[in-house]
């Protein structure tokens, strides 16, 4: 795999984007690959600390590690002469994830048996995170029934085994040991982590921004909607793993998640019609939308000039997508709406869930200040089909889909 196209794929910045990631290194030749996997999780932008073993400092320097890492290294359970510790119960609770690389046949038999004469394994055994071990050693040591045994228990405890690679050994020996190289772990990592999101393997169907109806080739009838309220629960559902149709009215904004699919309309009957079809494999739908109730009855085909006087126009209503899905809607299905209201709020968005045949709705009141269209904050409740509702405090429109996507996750 190549560094530099590896470093450009999207995919693998995100996944591990302020992430807190805690490097084991133990002693074996291969430390010197620490080196670049660390340089690769911090330009991934993840939050890097290392932990070295006493007997990996006659391998690589922390010098080294810590200007990779941009940390300082731990080694010891406490501070050189100052009497401060090294908290071992701390630096297992920061960690998101802990990687052991190089893993020497040593720390695993050590792991294995729950024995901490070192920080790395106190760290290891207050973790509450996924650890992986990548292995690497000399190929007699890596068949050895015992480290066969180890691994296989280790395995058994809930931590991830990156297997190493064939090749040339620092003994001259040939065959397996080698420790796997930093961009195979990475992406051992990043697989590994899609997995344990909680929507992976969801298709969710997101609707957002403003509907322009034609008047004429020039002119519209449309809403100051902004669409960011969409885009960022788009973002967050793909960030939590799901696979996201994002169909989306006249907007000046970018979908920044590769798992985003973008479907650009302009009008109502665009929105509708793209809604429609991608609701079929749909697993979650949220419609932020804010879409034109009416549109002209016909659009003429050329301007409409002034001279000629135009005293009115005639209006038809728009198809509701969201009343439509609310019928199409399967057991599986949850349907979630949007209702932007200035009276009677929690009164009219709970007659909307029972006529759109909603799982849950969002109720936004143009009475809260920093709330509605083209602002970057938001301030909702969130209203379930059994009427229970939960008020939020005003946010970043960020935070409001972060909390939106939550409540979905307990409804799922
Ligand atoms: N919606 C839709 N298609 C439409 C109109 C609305 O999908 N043609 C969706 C919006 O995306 C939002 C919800 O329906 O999720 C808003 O409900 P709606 O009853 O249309 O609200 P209002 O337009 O505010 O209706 P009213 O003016 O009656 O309050």
């Amino acid at each position: 795999m190549q560094t530099a196209n590896f470093l450009t794929a999207n995919f693998y910045y995100l996944m591990l984007k302020g992430k807190n990631i805690l490097i084991g290194v133990t002693a074996s030749i291969a430390a010197y690959k620490s080196a670049l996997l660390i340089r690769l999780l911090v330009k991934a932008g993840a939050d890097v600390k290392v932990i070295m073993t006493p007997a990996a400092l006659d391998f690589i320097t922390p010098l080294t590690l810590s200007t990779l890492s941009k940390n300082p290294v731990l080694i010891h359970f406490s501070k050189d002469k100052t009497g401060e510790w090294n908290n071992h119960v701390e630096l297992g609770l920061w960690a998101d994830t802990i990687v052991i690389a190089p893993a020497s046949a040593n720390t695993i038999a050590k792991m294995v048996n729950g024995i901490c004469d070192n920080l790395l394994l106190a760290t290891y055994l207050s973790a509450r995170c996924k650890v992986y071990v990548a292995p690497a050693m000399d190929l007699d040591m890596y068949k050895h029934p015992a480290t066969v045994e180890n691994l296989k228990r280790l395995k058994s405890f809930g931590n991830a085994v990156i297997n190493p690679g064939t090749g040339e050994l620092a003994s001259g020996l040939n065959g397996e040991g080698r420790m796997a190289e930093p961009e195979d772990i990475i992406e051992f990592l990043q697989k590994s982590l899609t997995k344990m999101l909680p929507f992976t393997g969801k298709k969710v169907l997101v609707t957002a921004g403003p509907t322009y109806e034609a008047i004429d080739p020039v002119r519209f009838i449309g809403n100051h909607s902004s669409g960011k309220m969409g885009f960022a629960i788009a973002e967050e559902f793909a960030s939590q793993g799901a696979d996201v149709t994002l169909v989306c009215g006249p907007n000046n904004l970018t979908a920044i998640h590769p798992n985003i699919h973008r479907i650009d309309i302009t009008s109502a009957e665009e929105l509708y019609n793209a809604s429609v079809k991608a609701f079929k494999t749909t697993d979650i739908a949220v419609l932020s939308a804010a879409v034109a109730d009416y549109k002209p009855t016909k659009a003429a085909n050329q301007k409409i000039k002034k001279v000629n006087g135009i005293k009115s126009i005639d209006l038809v209503s728009t198809k509701d997508t969201l009343q439509e899905l609310g019928k199409l809607k399967k057991a599986h299905q949850l349907l979630i709406g949007f209702a932007l209201e200035t009276e009677n709020e929690i009164e009219n968005a709970k007659a909307k869930i029972k006529k759109k045949n909603l799982d849950l709705i969002v109720l936004n009141s143009l009475n809260d200040k920093g709330a509605g269209f083209k602002t970057n904050t938001n301030k909702i409740t969130l209203i379930n089909r059994y009427n229970k509702s939960v008020n939020f405090e005003l946010k970043s429109k960020a935070e409001v889909a972060r909390d939106i996507v939550t409540v979905i996750k307990g409804l799922i």
